[in-house]
Formats: structure tokens, C-alpha cells, sequence
């Protein structure tokens, strides 16, 4: 909810702290374990290979309670495990007056694991019901359209499909989920998770009116690869509806989830998002709790995070804005197949006596040494005579200097000229340069991306991108736009548009990046007329990692006093951002004021 009439509090704290004023833990991040049970021939690591992550139980009910309508309804879990969602299923059947024999007929599970159907079994027996458990590869069974139909038309398919990854998804596995979604006019590419063949493989079993209940991960809403997902959803189903957690629901899965629910023959307009604390609160929801959202006909729904009422906010916001592109577009750094071997510190230079002529002035590898909003000549003296590795090797040819064909020779015995990326060019020993940019992009990060000014004429590998800004806008921009976009607004597009790595790392490729919202030309010029006396100050903070503060100075002056935002719309994007940012990092943002 956007807050009214509160005081301003520091914005970087995630929301339900604000009462207490003190920051969330990780540990409190971390929502209810998942349960985990092991036969005696199982293991974490067979698990995992399965995709077999198990429900807890309130999320089985709470997805039961809403797919099972009458005591007539056939309910089928596609990858079963050890039956949560069936028992679940079988409850809510008694409940709607059906015999607890019924449920042998009208319950089917399905699973490629012979153990956790007997676990299944056992389970369901020991509540007086029963099931039609199939061992099988769900991929192999036909659906209720083909001739071979083992399992017959399913008023509800709930469940938690198998999340294994593309790397380990692969093989006949990969062929048959691929082969299964094609048939429901579904392309996927290979880089598919084995979650989503199984979702739309699911959707074939149900009659015109059935309903499917699944729990996915959340990536589901921003993955490239889950695009067709998206999209298929809105045209085959009537009715697509979303619960998102704000906490971790799946301890040993380490993956945010969303529970999905879609009923009915499509195509339907929108979605409703209903946003929970955990599982626990699941119970408590009201019918008229879900709020409609319009997701964009493609692209990510990263934003369903968000409050409708954030995500308005953040539309109005990023409207008056620009796109980074409008002033360069982003672009790849150099890729030299070995930058161990063709960076070179001035040291190594020296011993091999390598000419300048042989060599490019490079930005180092990393980013860690841009700590503030620019980076000058100076900046790349200090960084040389610190030996770091400050050059490009690019030789002229032909090699005449020794020292230089000693050190190519070298490289040759190391095999660097078997790298893919030597292999494939002439010479091996020249890799390309990339064009000097005017600014550096960060775009792996930790908390947000940057922007850097280029005052150093030095080139830049791939660990950023390049801009090149276009001619009318290159006398602001350049000095303005690093300071500038560290702003709320321009930090939460960041989020959505990007995309969280392993240990929340946010990255974004040159096309994410490109539409990046950043002060519009004249926003700019305006707040930088105020801003630009006190470089020197916010440049200190920054490098004191005091970043918050430059971020809500900047808020103050560009969001509210010339983009016209209130103080609370201002405070309501700062929320935004850092829920955004904790919930990919899972980390507390400490920072002592
Ligand atoms: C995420 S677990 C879910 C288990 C259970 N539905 C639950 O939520 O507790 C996924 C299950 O899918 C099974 N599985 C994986 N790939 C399968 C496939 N291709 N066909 C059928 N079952 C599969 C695994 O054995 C595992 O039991």
C-alpha cells in the first residue's frame, strides 16, 4: 500500500520493518521449509535431479480448495511426489460429500519415481483413500485427446511441477517436455526449465471448463525463455489469477514461487495478483482481496511484485522519463578470449619491453575499482601505476619487437590461442577493441547499475557496456546522467527490467539496458543545474558507500522538485526499489544512520 501521511523514514528499509524501524533479517526472509522425505534409496542429490521439491502442506490446501468444485470432481497431480496435492484433493471431495472410496476413482497422480508412489499410497491409505497412481514419464502419457488415454478428461490438474534447470533438463527428457508443449502450440527454446513443458503439457488433460492450480517459480513472470508462457496463458485460459509471496516459501529450493491459477477457455484481458506474506496467510485471503493488472503483451511481469498502486505510480514515473538509448545506445565491451593474458599491467609491459604503439588504454577488468560517477585520467594514472592491468595487448603487425613476439610465444605455449574466442580470429594475438565510450555501464550488480563518465579515453571490456552518447546530448549527459539516474525511479526499472542471478546478482543485457528510465533531456539539464556544484560531495559519499544518501538527495531534487512528485509518491518509489532489491539480494540493507 502507499503510504499516507506517514513521517519520512529512511527509504531503504523493506516495509514491514517500518514499524519497528529496524531492518530486515535474512533469517526472517526465509519463509516455511519445505518438507523434505527421504526413503532409504533417495538423496538430496536425486531429489534435485528430479526436480522433487515438496509442497507445504497449506499451499496443497489452499490450491485444492480452490481447483476441487464438487464431490464429483476428477483431479489429477501430473508429478505427484508423495501425494500432498492429492490428500489435499481427497480432503476437500469428502468434504464436498464424497465417499472416501470415490477418491480411488476420481483422484489419478502421476510420477516417474516408483518409491514416492508408494509413499503416495501409504499416505492416502492411511486417511481411508485412495488414488490411480500411474508410474510414468508424464511426457509419455497421452492425453485424454489421443487414442491411448490412460487417465480420461480432469475437472482440476493441481500440483508443483519438477523445477530442473535447462543445464541438467536435457536429452530425450528435454525432447519429450519440448515435443509434449509443441503439441499444445507452445515453442520452447532449449533453454527451458522442465517446469514449463510440464505446466502446458498439464493444461491437455483438463475439460472446457477445468481449472489448473500449480505452484511455479516465480521466474515464471521474467525469464526470457518462460516469454511463450506468458503469452499462452492470456490466450488459453479465461481466467489467469496469481497469489506472490513476499517470503521465501520453499527453503531447500532457494526460488521464490507464485501459485497460478487458470480456468476456462481464453483468450482474458488481464490478471489478478493477490500478494501474501507467506503460506500461513493464505487462509485468511478474501475473495476481493486480488487486484487486476494489465502485464505487458510481452516482455517480463517482474512488477507483479509490486502493489497495483506502486505499479501505477512507477508507470506514471517512467512515462515522463527517457529511455537510456534515447541518448546511446548500449553496447558490448571487448571480448578477448583471455583477458588474463591480453590485459597487461605496466609492470609486465616494461618486462617485455612493449611498445605503446602495441597497446590500447583499457578500463581493467571488473568494476571494482569505479567507485565514484567518473572516471578521469588521473583516475587511470593511479590505477597504472599501481600496476593494474591498465592495457589492452592489440598489436600492429608485423611482430618485429622481441619482447613482444616473447610474450605472444608465450601465450602460444600456454595454449591462449586455443581459447574459442582466439581460435576463431586472425591473428589469435589481436582481439578487437571496443569503441571508446563517452559512458561505462555496470551491469552486473549487486545493488543497482551504475553509470560512469569516461574521462580517461580508455576502452572497456565485456565486465560493462559501452555508450556512446549521440552528438546533441553529449555536453550534459556525459557529466549529468551517472549522478542523475541514481534515483528511485531509474533504480526500480532497473529491477524490473533486469534479471536476478545466482547469489542476486541483477544483470541486463544491452537490450534491457537500453530501456532503462533515466532523466528525460530536460529533467536533466534542470536538475543538474542544481547538482552539478556539489559533484565533488556526492562523489565523496559514494565512495564513502554512503550511496543512500546521494540516492535521496537526488530523489528530492529531481523526482519531487522538478518531476513534480510528492513527498510521499517519492518515499512510495524509494519502498519500491528496495522491496524490489531486497527481495532479489535477500539481504538486509544495513547501513547505520
Ligand atoms: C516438485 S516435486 C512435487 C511433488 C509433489 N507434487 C509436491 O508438491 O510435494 C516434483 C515431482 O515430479 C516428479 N517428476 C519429475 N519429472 C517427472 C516427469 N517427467 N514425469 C513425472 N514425474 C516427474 C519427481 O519425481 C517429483 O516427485
Amino acid at each position: 500500500m502507499l503510504r499516507t501521511g506517514s513521517a519520512p523514514i529512511p527509504p531503504f528499509q523493506d516495509r514491514r520493518s517500518r514499524s519497528s524501524r529496524t531492518f530486515v533479517r535474512v533469517s526472517d526472509w526465509l519463509g516455511s521449509f519445505a518438507l523434505m522425505r527421504a526413503g532409504p534409496l533417495d538423496s538430496s542429490e536425486l531429489r534435485k535431479s528430479r526436480g522433487a521439491f515438496f509442497t507445504p502442506p497449506e499451499i496443497a490446501d489452499f490450491l485444492a480448495a480452490w481447483a476441487v468444485r464438487g464431490p464429483d470432481s476428477a483431479v489429477m497431480d501430473p508429478t505427484c511426489g508423495e501425494s500432498v496435492f492429492l490428500a489435499s484433493a481427497a480432503r476437500q471431495l469428502k468434504k464436498m460429500g464424497a465417499q472416501p472410496t470415490d477418491t480411488a476413482r476420481l483422484l489419478t497422480g502421476v510420477d516417474l519415481h516408483r518409491p514416492s508412489l508408494d509413499a503416495s499410497r501409504d499416505l492416502l491409505a492411511s486417511e481411508g483413500f485412495g488414488a490411480h497412481l500411474v508410474k510414468s514419464d508424464f511426457f509419455d502419457l497421452p492425453t485424454p485427446a489421443q487414442i491411448d488415454d490412460r487417465v480420461g478428461w480432469q475437472d482440476a490438474v493441481i500440483g508443483n511441477p519438477p523445477f530442473v534447470r535447462y543445464q541438467e533438463f536435457k536429452g530425450s527428457a528435454r525432447a519429450k517436455g519440448l515435443a509434449a508443449a509443441l503439441s499444445q502450440g507452445v515453442r520452447l527454446s532449449q533453454l527451458t526449465s522442465s517446469w514449463a513443458p510440464t505446466l502446458v503439457h498439464s493444461a491437455a488433460f483438463l475439460k472446457p471448463q477445468g481449472r489448473l492450480a500449480m505452484v511455479c517459480p516465480a521466474e515464471l513472470l521474467t525469464v526470457g525463455y518462460a516469454e511463450p508462457i506468458r503469452t499462452w496463458l492470456q490466450q488459453r485460459f479465461a481466467a489467469v489469477k496469481l497469489v506472490m509471496f513476499e517470503r521465501l516459501q520453499f527453503h531447500d529450493a532457494e526460488e521464490q514461487v507464485v501459485l497460478l491459477v487458470a480456468e476456462g477457455q481464453g483468450p482474458c484481458d488481464g490478471f489478478l495478483v493477490h500478494r501474501v506474506h507467506d503460506a500461513a496467510e493464505l487462509a485468511q485471503g478474501h475473495i476481493l482481496d486480488p487486484m487486476p493488472a494489465t502485464p505487458a503483451a510481452g516482455g517480463k511481469w517482474s512488477d507483479l511484485a509490486l502493489s497495483s498502486e506502486h505499479r501505477t505510480l512507477i508507470k506514471r514515473a517512467h512515462s515522463a522519463m527517457a529511455r537510456l538509448d534515447e541518448y546511446g545506445t548500449p553496447e558490448l565491451g571487448g571480448v578477448t578470449g583471455n583477458n588474463a593474458f591480453f590485459t597487461i599491467s605496466e609492470l609486465t609491459r616494461r618486462k617485455y619491453k612493449i611498445d605503446s604503439k602495441h597497446l590500447k588504454p583499457i578500463c581493467p577488468p571488473g568494476t571494482r575499482h569505479l567507485k565514484g560517477t567518473a572516471f578521469s585520467r588521473a583516475d587511470w594514472e593511479e590505477l597504472r601505476l599501481a600496476n593494474e592491468r591498465v592495457w589492452l595487448l592489440h598489436p600492429e603487425p608485423p611482430l618485429r619487437a622481441e619482447g613482444l613476439k616473447r610474450y605472444i610465444a608465450e601465450g602460444e605455449k600456454n595454449k591462449v590461442h586455443e581459447a574459442y574466442k582466439c581460435s576463431i580470429r586472425n591473428p589469435w594475438w589481436k582481439p578487437p577493441v571496443a569503441p571508446v565510450p563517452d559512458l561505462y555501464f555496470t551491469y552486473m550488480s549487486h545493488r543497482y547499475p551504475r553509470l560512469i563518465t569516461n574521462a580517461s579515453g580508455a576502452s572497456l571490456l565485456n565486465s560493462m557496456h559501452g555508450i556512446r552518447l549521440k552528438p546533441g546530448l553529449k555536453r550534459d549527459a556525459r557529466a549529468a546522467l551517472p549522478l542523475l539516474a541514481l534515483n528511485s525511479a531509474t533504480m526500480v526499472g532497473a529491477e524490473t527490467l533486469g534479471r536476478a542471478y545466482g547469489g542476486g546478482i541483477l544483470k541486463m543485457e544491452p537490450s534491457e539496458a537500453a530501456s532503462l528510465p533515466v532523466p528525460a533531456p530536460d529533467q536533466l539539464r534542470k536538475a543538474w543545474a542544481v547538482v552539478q556544484d556539489r559533484q565533488a560531495e556526492f562523489d565523496d559519499k559514494l565512495r564513502g558507500k554512503e550511496w543512500w544518501r546521494v540516492v535521496s538527495e537526488i530523489d528530492r531534487i529531481l523526482l519531487k522538485d522538478v518531476m513534480g512528485f510528492g513527498s510521499e509518491d517519492v518515499e512510495a518509489l524509494q519502498d519500491a526499489a528496495a522491496f524490489m532489491r531486497v527481495r532479489r539480494t535477500r539481504k538486509t540493507e544495513e547501513r547505520g544512520d
